[in-house]
């Protein structure tokens, strides 16, 4: 069983191996984009997904999941040359150190008139609907990994799209309610 609690951020590099421990299966979105998701985490957004179309109206959508570090390298070029090395620090984890290598992670959208936009300033203007989709994601072992007030911590910038898997709703509770982020979660554990 993989370390569904595992910390990633800019000092703490993902372990030697780890992708070994992890099982990826094959997810589609709206747009007809195909992404590799870990296994349980991709159960529990499809349940998440189910929850909110039936009693929201709101349909989500993955914009972004499982990416090696080659991809990360990628997605980090890319950013620089279209959006500047400021930008790209408070958006991009460094390649190697992106909870995106576990697969853990999905970046969530929404489909709006049969397509889901990926542009961070369309992401931004959904805010109301996040709202509600952040309100159920604990149940389903899910939290808000980078959130407004945390920034100083997590050294990434508010991201109402990125839920990490944590496999552990009672946990995922825990942080959603205290307000605390995964880093000071860590903390605590490790005293
Ligand atoms: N956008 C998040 C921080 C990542 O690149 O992993
Ligand atoms: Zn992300």
């Amino acid at each position: 069983m993989p370390d569904y609690l595992i910390l990633l951020n800019h000092t703490h590099r993902l372990p030697e191996g780890f992708e070994d421990t992890i099982t990826l299966v094959e997810a589609e979105n709206v747009n007809g984009e195909k992404y590799r998701v870990e296994e349980k985490a991709y159960n529990a957004f499809l349940a998440l997904r189910e929850d909110l179309m039936e009693n929201d109206g709101l349909q989500i959508e993955l914009l972004s999941v499982y990416r090696d570090i080659p991809q990360q390298e990628r997605t980090w070029a890319r950013t620089m040359e279209s959006k500047g090395e400021e930008y790209t620090r408070k958006y991009v984890a460094i390649p190697g150190c992106s909870e995106h290598h576990t697969g853990f992670a999905l970046d969530v959208g929404f489909a709006l008139n049969g397509k889901a936009s990926h542009k961070n300033a369309d992401l931004f203007s959904y805010e109301d609907m996040y709202q509600v989709v952040h309100k159920k994601m604990p149940k389903y072992g899910f939290i808000l990994r980078y959130p407004a007030d945390k920034v100083s911590i997590t050294k990434i910038n508010y991201e109402p799209w990125h839920f990490r898997y944590i496999d552990d709703p009672v946990i995922a509770r825990e942080i959603t309610d205290r307000g605390i982020c995964f880093e000071e979660y860590h903390q605590e554990e490790s005293k």
